[in-house]
């Protein structure tokens, strides 16, 4: 009998706690006193990015590596080769595609591997996380499939990759897999070209001897090219609807990086042979189907 009454106490007292502790927490959430409330709503304010990835003027150094290519997990391991392929020897792994004697890394140096500036050439290192990106030539956002077959038609004078074939996807991926680590809408300081800031008037005819004295001896002197050395206008060059065309890209990539190897262009000489380069015969683009 005691022992029954003991037992009604204890039980009684346990289950007026376990309500008592219910009802407080349930209350509280009303209160907003639960610091969960404030856990599941609280999201970071800023992201800080390391120092590789802020605005260039931001950024003395830089020290991003990509990732070598042999080391793509297995599953798009081929993917990247071929993209890698394609943009060494576009030619050859894309000729159908292709309409001149340009090959991608012409223009983007190794494969688009670098970090820009001087002798880098046109980085590509860093797309995959800031593309699909608004272009004043479509005055919309474009992904990567059609910024390729931008190049594709008119550096390479050549015929746009259909959307699914192997090759765009290679490509795609190549890009995706040299862009790994870097935070999607990072500002990427060594991709695209930096403009000039200068209000010197183009000299053609000076242009014509700088280039005679400075690039003839590997471009050939009609420009042409060689088995070495890609052609800048004729037939087997870039046609009127490049990038590469157009002054404001030509001028700051000869005064980065040519003489290849060696560069050492004025901004007032990389101007004066840019005219001369773009005076002369080269395809006209035009919309192919
Ligand atoms: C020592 C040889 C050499 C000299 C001199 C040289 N280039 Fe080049 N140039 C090259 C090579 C090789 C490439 C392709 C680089 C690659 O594939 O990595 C190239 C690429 C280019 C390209 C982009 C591809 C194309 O064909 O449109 C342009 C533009 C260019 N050079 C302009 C010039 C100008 C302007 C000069 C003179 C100021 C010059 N080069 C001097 C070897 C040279
Ligand atoms: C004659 C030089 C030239 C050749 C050859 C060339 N490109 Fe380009 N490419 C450019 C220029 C110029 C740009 C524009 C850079 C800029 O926007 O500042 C560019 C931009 C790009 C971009 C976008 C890069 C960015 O920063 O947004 C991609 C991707 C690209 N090219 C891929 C290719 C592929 C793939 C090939 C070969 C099929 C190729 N390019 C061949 C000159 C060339």
């Amino acid at each position: 009998m005691k022992n029954n009454k003991l037992a009604f106490v204890v039980i009684t007292t346990v289950a007026i706690a376990i309500v008592g502790a219910g009802l407080s927490l349930f209350f509280s959430r009303f209160l907003n006193l639960t610091p969960l409330a404030d856990d599941t709503i609280s999201m970071p304010q800023k992201t800080v990015l390391p120092p590789a990835l802020s605005p260039r003027e931001a950024t003395p150094a830089i020290n991003y590596a990509p990732p070598s290519l042999q080391d793509a997990p297995e599953s798009i391991r081929e993917a990247v080769l071929l993209g890698s392929n394609i943009i060494m020897e576009t030619g050859k792994y894309a000729s159908p595609y292709s309409g001149n004697k340009l090959t991608c890394a012409n223009c983007h140096f190794k494969g688009g591997i670098t970090q820009g500036g001087k002798n880098g050439g046109l980085s590509l290192v860093g797309v995959g996380a800031v593309y699909p990106k608004y272009r004043k030539r479509q005055n919309y956002a474009v992904d990567l499939v059609a910024r390729t077959n931008d190049c594709f038609t008119r550096s390479m004078n050549g015929l746009p990759l259909p959307a699914e074939s192997k090759e765009m996807t290679a490509l795609v991926t190549y890009y995706q897999w040299i862009s790994k680590g870097l935070p999607v809408y990072a500002t990427i300081p060594w991709l695209g070209v930096q403009p000039f800031k200068s209000t010197h008037t183009p000299d053609k005819t000076k242009g014509g001897k700088l280039f005679e004295t400075k690039c003839s001896v590997c471009h050939g002197k009609d420009g042409d090219g060689n088995s070495s050395t890609p052609p800048l206008w004729g037939d087997n060059s870039f046609n009127d609807g490049a990038g590469m065309y157009k002054a404001e890209n030509l001028a700051p990539f000869a005064h980065l990086n040519m003489p290849l190897g060696n560069p050492d262009l004025s901004v007032e000489d990389a101007l004066d042979v840019t005219a001369h380069i773009i005076s002369q015969p080269r395809p006209h683009y035009s919309r192919k189907p």
